[in-house]
């Protein structure tokens, strides 16, 4: 038998080059050898988009769209959305009386979205500190062994352990412990330095246009005590050279422009050039199988469809032994 995995994204837009080597990059590569489960979490979204729920649509088919155009393959993988599998709410709810309040409160990423978001304590809802509890429903509805995930993801599959222990040790063994995958590159920054993300407004996505990729290499965060091209460049917290890092399959060469570039022997633009050129030949397949798709959306439907049918069987599995391991089935009373 095949191990489970089970990781996905939230339906609010396009995905960028930080979910790729932060996780994209690993489901591809997984998907022959774990039996795979991809969530386009629609229920988190509520936590912080709860006014523009007219959009979720749409944006499901496009997180679809940039799973199929990085060679995440529907014929191997579950592709699901996350509402319509029921028992996901159902095990939130037996999951929640497992977990206390002050052990959400000390989340680190929801702390650290808290903050992002200027959101005050006071304004938070329960559905909000309580996604962590949800996240863990999604990951243990199909008993998924890896998440395969970036930094952010880690705390909460930690959270999901916690839970899955809690349930083990108080009703019986259900549950595996599942164990988070970061890529590669599990913390891409965006241009800018910050955390790459859409709200920040500084992400390259896998969907942007090769000028759209140069204008914003050409405003990326270098090096901010180098004035001139002469002057010895620093490579640490250079976003240029994090990118050529994660996207340049030419190692040497990588390195020959860092020897310069510390000499002050190469400018930043020439730096950025090479950059563009590699991103770029990076997403042009990316880009010519989404144009494929965007001509074909029942293929996009159709690879939804199937998925989410087929971890409704899972997740129908789990939730049998879930409510047989609480005594909660009543079968006493109810069949027969
Ligand atoms: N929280 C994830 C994100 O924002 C999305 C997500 C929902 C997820 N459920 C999950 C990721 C389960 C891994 C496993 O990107």
């Amino acid at each position: 038998m095949k191990k489970r995995i089970l990781t996905g994204d939230r339906p609010t837009g396009s995905l960028h080059i930080g979910h790729y080597v932060g996780s994209l990059e690993n489901r591809v590569r997984l998907q022959d050898e774990y039996e795979c489960f991809f969530i386009i979490a629609d229920y988190q979204v509520l936590t912080d988009h709860l006014r523009e729920t007219e959009k979720i649509s749409k944006n499901i088919l496009e997180i679809a769209i940039d799973w199929l155009s990085v060679g995440m393959d529907p014929q191997k993988s579950a592709f699901f959305v996350q509402s319509k599998i029921p028992e996901i709410a159902e095990l939130t709810m037996y999951f929640s009386m497992l977990v206390t309040i002050p052990r959400l409160q000390r989340n680190p990423t929801v702390k650290e979205e808290v903050r992002a978001t200027r959101l005050g304590k006071t304004e938070m809802t329960y559905g909000f500190l309580g996604y962590p509890v949800s996240q863990a429903a999604d990951i243990l509805s199909v008993r998924a062994d890896l998440v395969p995930a970036g930094a952010d993801q880690q705390a909460h599959v930690e959270q999901t352990r916690d839970i899955a222990q809690s349930f083990n040790k108080t009703f019986g063994r259900v549950f595996p412990m599942p164990k988070a995958l970061l890529g590669e590159f599990p913390r891409l920054s965006g241009i800018d330095g910050q955390k790459m993300s859409k709200s920040r407004n500084n992400a390259i996505f896998l969907k942007d246009s090769p000028d759209e990729v140069a204008r914003k290499v050409m405003k990326i965060y270098t090096d901010p005590t180098r004035i001139h091209a002469t002057d010895p460049g620093h490579i640490r917290g250079n976003i240029a050279f994090a990118y050529l890092d994660a996207f340049d399959k030419d190692g040497a060469e990588v390195r020959d422009l860092k020897e310069k570039y510390r000499k002050g022997k190469i400018g930043d633009v020439a730096v950025k050039q090479r950059l563009i050129e590699v991103l770029n030949k990076f997403l042009d397949p990316i880009r010519e199988r989404r144009r494929e798709l965007e001509s074909n959306p029942n293929l996009v439907r159709k690879a939804i469809i199937s998925g989410t049918h087929r971890t409704q069987k899972e997740a129908a599995e789990t939730l049998k032994l879930v409510r047989n391991a609480m005594h909660f089935d009543y079968d006493e009373i109810f069949s027969g």
